[in-house]
């Protein structure tokens, strides 16, 4: 492709004011760590370093949590439950009106394109928010019992590939159904969450009920153990997950856990195959492929093969890979060189196990980490990019000749977050949509998200649902089961 088509269409940086340096957020005050160590934080598009943040160790996250604690007991529990909702509104309504910075700090923290934070993230953000501002005063007709009662210090851990979203995915049901939240960012993307913390001071909310904590795994792993938390809500990889649910098997701490996942993305003969590319590659590239829900794994109906490959890589070779502050940017920077570390070594077990690899042909910039968009074909059911999730722009293509095929391959892996079906018959969706063994599919669409629609996995995906009623219920005691 020539470059000719698109101008330069650059978000201006000077909208973000980055600090040099970011302290802890605990009891509502920007502390320093005890111990005084700290971190830098990168722009993955530039490897220029954007901040030096606080590194939160044990002590510090005992402080944090015993602020936590007094915030619940003294303030939060205390407060009618519409008071909490205000809350909640208030912070929505900021986080509107602030989100062009926020989309800025956070494609220069991340590496995702500016379109992607600016339409998907940020505004999604918000709508948590509002969402669960609007459940404050209501839990009570949630179909989880008479009163259900809130649990109190719950810990909050989350991932690199939607750093607010994540936060706003944990924060707004934790305070809505009156609990006190710590949480922790990824190390790679703490920005926004510390951006976050300031709105937590404009929105005036009471001192310790929202603290944020920055570090790496050893500083989740001491909040994890804190033996003051009551709940611990978790983002991110399986391995982890797993070791969190050991952690705290013998304790009375209760956990939901958002794993990994490796949805198949099915696409049947009736389908209507322009619509069903676009949903392939949306299903793969959004976000360069860091979603837990991506559609990594393209089942295609042997007889339509030919045709959905050859328009899938027609469209392929118009993704625009680049700067992630570029308005047209399709696809930005893969978020740390460790993670490019591992997409390239699990691509490299696709060739040596024998599937055919394709990539346009793109230019990626010197700096920074980056991988073309991909391709995979002649992929079958024991290779590793089959069955591991790469979480990078990689699609894994297999075919099936039988609907019973396609649901069996589909369900044959240790996840089950999501799934995608394409066809343009109504019986075949919902006769496959109840076999597959997924927590969230989607029908000739996919990657669409919605505050009031539950999200979260089957097997090794997970434990529990966030958003929507069902999500309350991860942050509620009550001895009624969530009413279908
Ligand atoms: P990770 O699971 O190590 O990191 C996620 C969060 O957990 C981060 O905030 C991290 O600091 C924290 N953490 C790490 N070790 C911990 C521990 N022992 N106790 C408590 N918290 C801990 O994920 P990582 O290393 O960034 O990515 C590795 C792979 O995990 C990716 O390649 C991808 O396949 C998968 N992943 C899946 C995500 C999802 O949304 N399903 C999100 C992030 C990663
Ligand atoms: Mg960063």
């Amino acid at each position: 492709m020539s470059d000719f088509e698109y101008a330069n269409a650059p978000e201006s940086k000077a909208i973000a004011k980055i600090s040099q340096s970011y302290d802890l957020f605990i009891g509502g005050k920007f502390t320093k760590p005890k111990k005084g160590k700290s971190f830098n934080t990168i722009n993955p598009a530039t490897e220029e370093v954007l901040a030096k943040i606080a590194y939160a160790d044990e002590l510090d996250i005992d402080i944090a949590v015993s602020h936590a604690k007094l915030a619940y007991t003294k303030v939060w529990s205390k407060l009618p439950a519409r008071e909490r909702g205000k809350y909640l509104y208030r912070i929505a309504r900021i986080l509107q009106e602030r989100a062009r910075e926020f989309a800025v700090v956070e494609t220069l923290d991340n590496g995702k394109p500016i379109r992607e934070s600016r339409d998907t993230d940020i505004p999604l953000a918000a709508a948590h928010f509002f969402y669960h501002a609007g459940w404050a005063d209501k839990l009570e007709y949630a179909g989880l019992g008479n009163k259900p009662k809130s649990l109190g210090v719950v810990g909050q851990i989350i991932p690199w590939n939607f750093p607010l979203l994540m936060l706003a995915w944990k924060i707004a049901p934790a305070l809505a159904t009156g609990n006190t939240v710590v949480l922790k960012p990824a190390e790679t993307t703490p920005l926004t969450a510390l951006l976050f913390a300031e709105v937590c001071q404009q929105a005036g909310l009471p001192d310790g009920v929202v603290n944020i904590v920055t570090g790496d795994g050893i500083t989740g792993a001491a909040l994890v153990n804190h033996p003051d938390i009551n709940k611990i809500a978790f983002t991110g990889s399986t391995e982890v997950g797993k070791s969190i649910a050991r952690s705290i098997s013998a304790t009375k701490k209760s956990a939901t856990l958002e794993l990994g996942g490796k949805a198949a993305n099915i696409v049947f003969e009736d389908a209507a195959v322009d619509e069903a590319v676009e949903g392939i590659v949306n299903g793969i590239f959004f976000n360069q492929g860091h979603v837990c829900c991506a559609g990594s794994r393209l089942l295609l109906q042997e007889n339509i093969m030919d045709e959905v490959l050859e328009k899938l890589k027609k469209r392929m070779s118009l993704i625009r890979v680049g700067d992630p502050m570029d308005k047209n940017t399709d696809l930005g920077a893969i978020n740390s060189l460790e993670q490019l570390r591992r997409i390239k070594d699990l691509a490299s077990t696709g060739d040596s196990e024998g599937a055919n690899r394709w990539s346009p042909e793109c230019k990626l910039p010197t700096k920074g980490y980056w991988f073309a968009p991909t391709i995979f074909t002649g992929v079958s059911q024991s290779h590793r990019i089959a069955r591991e999730e790469i979480f990078g722009p990689v699609l894994s293509v297999l075919t099936f000749r039988t609907p019973a095929e396609a649901i069996e391959k589909a369900n044959n892996t240790m996840y089950g977050l999501s799934a995608g079906i394409w066809s343009d018959k109504g019986s075949k969706i919902l006769w496959a949509a109840k076999q597959l063994k997924a927590g969230v599919i989607w029908s000739n669409t996919f990657n669409k998200f919605d505050p009031a629609s539950p999200f979260g996995g089957y097997k090794e995906s997970g434990w529990g649902r966030e958003g929507g009623r069902h999500g309350l219920a991860g942050y509620l005691t009550s001895d009624a089961k969530v009413s279908k």
